[in-house]
């Protein structure tokens, strides 16, 4: 077989930022089954002593999530937070008008705070922009972070906790300028409100940060303006964008498909240069950084969600969303991780949305199990070896054109180095044919040693895991390679996505 060659240089003094660790947090809405029958199912063998399955936190764990972006999404527009403290007997049904579905509130803020506690992760708390505003953004505040002595936080206490929550990243609104959205606003409207919000909130608790919704994808009419004029707005008071980045496959094409990373690419940059350009103008010292806090491959389920609403409208936890992840999404998952990782200087927190049947790598079945998709893999892999520092890495590689893009090069990779010292290269070989040889040079670190090739390949683009073959596209050792004298040479595999940890010897 013919094998094909790219090079990469890694440099231990090129470096692009501390990796926040919340570039690997998630998302948790009050959509389909990511609550009732993922998280929470109190009638489940797995269950615990408060309805969480077990089963599943474990698979959250597995990943390690640092951050989990509640309660919405969209449903946060029309959502009362009110609604879902205090004696779960008391707690209101409400009709979700964004998912058509009848919330029974019976998961609220205190049992998902319990639930995140149990995972190992942050609280990321979305307040509702849509149909409410300033005054009802204080109040949640001042509910979950005010020690006491004040109506809300004595509320608090008064429903079973006495300290503080204590949240510290709260989402300002969600995807505020979609048609879709309750109460969506223009530009201005939502500059306003989300300032507003923002100082009140902030007087509360001047310790949390806050996070203002950019454009619901950079494919609305108003990406680029929505940025600037509701940036111009608020920018003295909040400290991230949101981006949100859905990618289907239309032409189900596999190298234009996994080409879609540099359109996410694209539009970091793009957004970074809106946030930077709002600094300049206002002559601030302020960086507003970005918070990509909804992201994945989302396109499978798009057919299968029209019949059940056309069936079944107002059911509670309707099966929506419910995409099963084949192996070339994995590898898109993976690109789209390493892309994080090379705007590591801007981009401090990004989402998979979601975590749990939704859109999700971990699934469940109601009374059954829980299993890993395709998508889970790239995922825990990076956040269990992608940190530290993320590396300016210079890559080397063959490339192709495809219906949207030219240049594509075959192999995308980057790296990263932990505190000890030791190197992890994440790579995707986009190749359909052809295995490469990655040379890697590694000269400017102290001696190296591979110690593990994780690899992740099917023969099949479309293979998928399920409940009864869970393991059908799972991670298996690579073919690894040799180091001498600082330079490595990995075997790649065709299609693939690649685990490389070099540590020190
Ligand atoms: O993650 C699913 C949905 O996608 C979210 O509710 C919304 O914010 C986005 O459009």
């Amino acid at each position: 077989m013919l094998v094909k060659h790219a090079k990469m240089i890694v440099d231990r003094d090129y470096m692009i930022s501390r990796i926040d660790p919340r570039i690997y947090s998630s998302f948790i809405e009050h959509l389909g089954r990511a609550v009732y029958g993922g998280i929470y199912e109190p009638d489940h063998p797995m269950a615990d002593e408060q309805g969480f399955r077990r089963d599943v936190l474990e698979k959250v764990r597995e990943i390690g999530v640092p951050l989990v972006r509640y309660p919405g999404g969209n449903f946060v527009s029309g959502f009362n937070w009110e609604d879902s403290v205090g004696p779960r007997e008391q707690r209101p049904k409400r009709l979700d008008l964004a998912w058509f579905t009848t919330e029974s509130n019976a998961v609220g803020m205190h049992e998902f705070a319990d639930w995140a506690k149990k995972a190992g992760s942050d609280v990321m708390y979305a307040i509702n922009l849509g149909t409410r505003g300033p005054e009802q953004a204080r109040d949640v505040v001042e509910y979950a972070n005010h020690k006491g002595g004040s109506k809300f936080s004595d509320m608090r206490i008064a429903n079973g906790r006495k300290d503080p929550i204590g949240i510290k990243v709260w989402c300002l609104g969600n995807e505020m300028d979609g048609p879709w959205q309750m109460g969506r606003k223009t530009a201005y409207e939502y500059g306003r409100i989300a300032n507003e919000s923002a100082k009140m909130m902030k007087w509360v608790d001047p310790d949390i940060e806050l996070v203002a919704s950019g454009s619901s994808s950079s494919e609305m009419p108003t990406f680029g303006d929505w940025e600037l004029t509701m940036l111009n707005e608020c920018y003295e008071n909040i400290d991230y964008v949101s981006l949100h980045r859905y990618y289907g496959n239309p032409t189900a094409d596999t190298p234009g498909f996994l080409a879609r990373t540099m359109d996410l690419d694209a539009f970091i940059h793009t957004v970074v240069s809106i946030c930077d350009a709002v600094k300049g103008k206002k002559h601030l010292k302020k960086t507003v950084n970005l918070s990509f806090d909804e992201w994945n491959v989302w396109y499978h389920s798009h057919e299968q969600d029209n019949e059940i609403w056309k069936q079944e409208k107002w059911g509670p936890a309707l099966p929506l969303l419910e995409d099963v992840y084949n192996f070339e999404d994995a590898l898109l998952v993976g690109s789209m991780l390493i892309t994080f990782l090379r705007n590591a200087d801007r981009v401090k927190i990004a989402c998979m949305a979601q975590l749990v049947n939704v859109i999700a790598p971990i699934m469940t079945r109601n009374g059954g199990g829980c299993w890993a998709q395709t998508i889970f893999y790239p995922y825990m892999h990076a956040s269990r070896y992608g940190r530290g520092t993320s590396l300016r890495v210079l890559v080397d590689s063959p490339k192709y054109d495809c219906s949207d893009y030219t240049d594509v090069p075959y192999i995308d990779a980057t790296a990263t180095v932990d505190d000890a010292g030791n190197v992890t290269v994440f790579c995707v070989n986009r190749d359909m044919q052809e295995d490469y040889v990655l040379d890697v040079d590694l000269r400017s670190f102290e001696k190296l040693t591979l110690s593990e090739h994780i690899l992740l390949h099917h023969d099949d683009v479309k293979a998928v895991n399920t409940e009864a073959n869970p393991m059908n596209v799972a991670p298996a050792a690579g073919p690894g390679g040799t180091v001498k004298d600082g330079r490595a040479e990995i075997r790649i595999p065709a299609l693939s996505w690649n685990v490389i940890r070099f540590t020190r010897a």
